[in-house]
């Protein structure tokens, strides 16, 4: 039926299943859909020649715009944290308290830097950051068919947006949940905006988001695209799902963590830095196959 679910990178629990939830998906019709993405590593590249792409944070870790003794910090930061967000031995409920703990403290060490709103655009533009490899059909391909794109991140609001618009891609049919930065009218950062997204309180995140879910109530169907196990959670906030359809990527780890992704993804991409199958279903679901 789709061609690139044939793909090496492509694991299914249950093909079977899978085929009868798009054909369900496609028979109901584009106007019955939704999109509900993960950003960082999602929609973004996890690496390119090797080298790792930077997440929304890693754009300011690694930018002119904090001092170097924050740069040491955030590094420290990161280096203790991140094994913690991907060990798969640990359990959500151990993990939460500690990424609670990583983005508090992150966001404080931030807030101290003054950074300024208008050199947001310059640290993007400088940094490594890469969406994937046909993200132009996805995003395009959305907007032309109408369909609800909503992209929702435990990263930092204003910079996605930034990544998106200087890739030309920041279409009206976009709407992003995240972390936003409050600054104050000398556009410097004082601090974070709202309740904090982390990856393990997406769910929450979702609920206190109602309006926007209500909005969409025609749209059944969801197809979701995450990178962590948390982000399975993000379309908890649906109303009156029908079908969805879950596609993981799975980018670090992979021997460790291929049987819980497999267990909870429909569709998992193992170190598949391309939308492609992504796209491949997309068309598909809009008959243009
Ligand atoms: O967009 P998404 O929800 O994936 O953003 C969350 C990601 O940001 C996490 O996977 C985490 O590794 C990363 N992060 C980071 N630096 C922080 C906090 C989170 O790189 N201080
Ligand atoms: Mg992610």
């Amino acid at each position: 039926m789709i061609p690139e679910l044939s793909n090496p990178s492509v694991l299914m629990r249950d093909p079977e299943r899978v085929q009868e939830i798009l054909q369900s998906m496609m028979k109901a019709g584009s106007n019955t859909i939704q999109v509900i993405s993960d950003f960082d590593m999602t929609l973004t590249r996890f690496a390119f020649n090797g080298k790792r792409c930077p997440t929304c944070h890693n754009i300011l870790d690694n930018s002119k715009l904090i001092t170097e003794d924050c740069r040491e910090k955030l590094k420290e930061l990161l280096n203790t944290y991140y094994p913690i967000e991907i060990d798969y031995t640990r359990s959500i409920e151990e993990k939460l308290p500690l990424m609670v703990e990583w983005w508090t403290k992150a966001h404080e060490i931030l807030v101290k830097q003054e950074i300024k709103k208008n050199l947001l655009a310059t640290a993007v533009g400088e940094s490594d950051a890469k969406l994937r490899d046909g993200y132009q059909l996805f995003f395009d391909h959305l907007h032309k068919h109408s369909i609800p794109l909503l992209i929702f991140s435990a990263g930092i609001g204003d910079i996605l947006e930034e990544v998106i618009l200087q890739a030309g891609v920041f279409h009206p049919n976009v709407k992003v949940f995240s972390n936003y930065m409050d600054f104050d009218e000398s556009g410097v950062l004082r601090a974070f905006k709202g309740e904090l997204i982390h990856i393990y309180n997406k769910r929450e995140g979702a609920m206190l988001n109602t309006g926007h879910f209500e909005e969409l109530r025609a749209r059944h169907n969801v197809l979701l695209l995450g990178d962590s196990l948390g982000d399975l959670t993000m379309a908890d906030g649906v109303q009156d799902m029908e079908n969805i359809l879950k596609i993981g990527f799975l980018n670090d780890k992979v021997d460790e963590r291929k049987k819980s992704y497999v267990d909870s993804y429909d569709i998992v991409l193992v170190k598949d830095e391309t939308l492609e199958v992504p796209n491949a279903i997309l068309l598909y679901l809009t008959g243009n196959r």
